[in-house]
């Protein structure tokens, strides 16, 4: 069922649990993450970057395949389509094209042109009843092409956002795309608690969540974090997988080279990262 994230996350949040978003590249990835999703009867939420959303042909075709699948595979648990951190156009056209939830990125402009383009979304989507989420503080690391500082997000900025009625909020607490360098600190608690203590009960993001130690990841639950980013991991584990097939000369063997062999251990290996990443946020049988 293709719906907005909103129910989802005001669940997770009065439940103590997070919602993972895994973020797709192509029809193995996503087949991937809903048939786990099912077989742990767990809400999931698919992100798109705009460059994934370019890889595999526009919005539109994502939307096609995504809803098709849900009705092909049967699957029954909530499934929100996301966009990941949006551009405003980039919004305009996920919202034209059947996104069932958004992103938009507004945490590089000043912050009174992230108020006014966050507005003009909150009331797009209201009015199709969507998702929005916002973005205060950039996330460190790099992100098609765009490099972010690993902020720590202003909590009062926070509240501004939170309060024009976006229904969830991600804040830079020192998370970073991608893998975490040796030297890096960890999450910004006190950040954390401080912008949860100005927003309230709206639930909380956290992108950058491969490689984050289990026990920051439940702290930041515990804290009012209700959705988790996971892209990079995904990406790990079919890489190498893949390289196992390869290197173990399977590719050679029969007919190895079938793309639906080729790609079989990879897929799998989505599975199990998803599996796992569902357990640890407590997601698993609240469909
Ligand atoms: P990772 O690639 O670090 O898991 O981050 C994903 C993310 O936050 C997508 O917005």
């Amino acid at each position: 069922m293709l719906v907005s994230a909103k129910e989802m996350l005001n669940k997770a949040r009065e439940g103590k649990y997070a919602v993972g978003q895994f973020n797709i590249n192509n029809l193995e990835w996503t087949k991937a993450i809903l048939l786990t999703a099912q077989e742990l009867s767990s809400p999931v939420i698919l992100g798109v970057s705009e460059g994934a959303g370019k890889y595999m042909c526009g919005y539109k075709t994502v939307v096609g395949m995504v809803k098709g699948m849900i009705e092909e595979l049967g699957i029954t648990v909530p499934v929100a389509l996301h966009l990941d951190h949006g551009t405003f156009e980039g919004a305009k056209a996920c919202i034209n094209a059947g996104f069932s939830s958004i992103m938009f990125d507004g945490s590089h402009y000043p912050i009174q042109e992230n108020i006014e383009k966050t507005t003009a979304l909150v009331n797009a989507c209201d009015v199709l009843g969507l998702s929005l989420e916002a973005e205060v503080g950039a996330i460190g690391g790099e992100e098609d092409g765009v490099i972010g500082a690993g902020e720590c997000a202003d909590p009062n900025e926070c509240k501004m956002i939170a309060d024009l009625g976006v229904t969830m909020l991600a804040a830079g607490i020192g998370n970073i795309h991608g893998k975490y360098p040796e030297n890096w600190p960890g999450l910004s608690f006190e950040t954390l608690a401080a912008v949860k203590e100005k927003v309230g009960d709206m639930p909380l993001v956290l992108h950058g969540g491969t490689g984050i130690p289990e026990d920051m990841i439940k702290k930041a639950i515990s804290l009012g974090v209700a959705k988790i980013n996971v892209n990079t991991e995904c990406q790990l584990s079919f890489q190498a997988a893949t390289r196992k097939y390869i290197e173990e000369g399977k590719d050679l063997q029969g007919k190895g080279f079938d793309p639906r062999k080729l790609l079989a251990p990879g897929f799998e290996a989505i599975k199990a990262t998803v599996k796992e990443k569902m357990e640890l946020f407590g997601s698993v049988g609240k469909a």
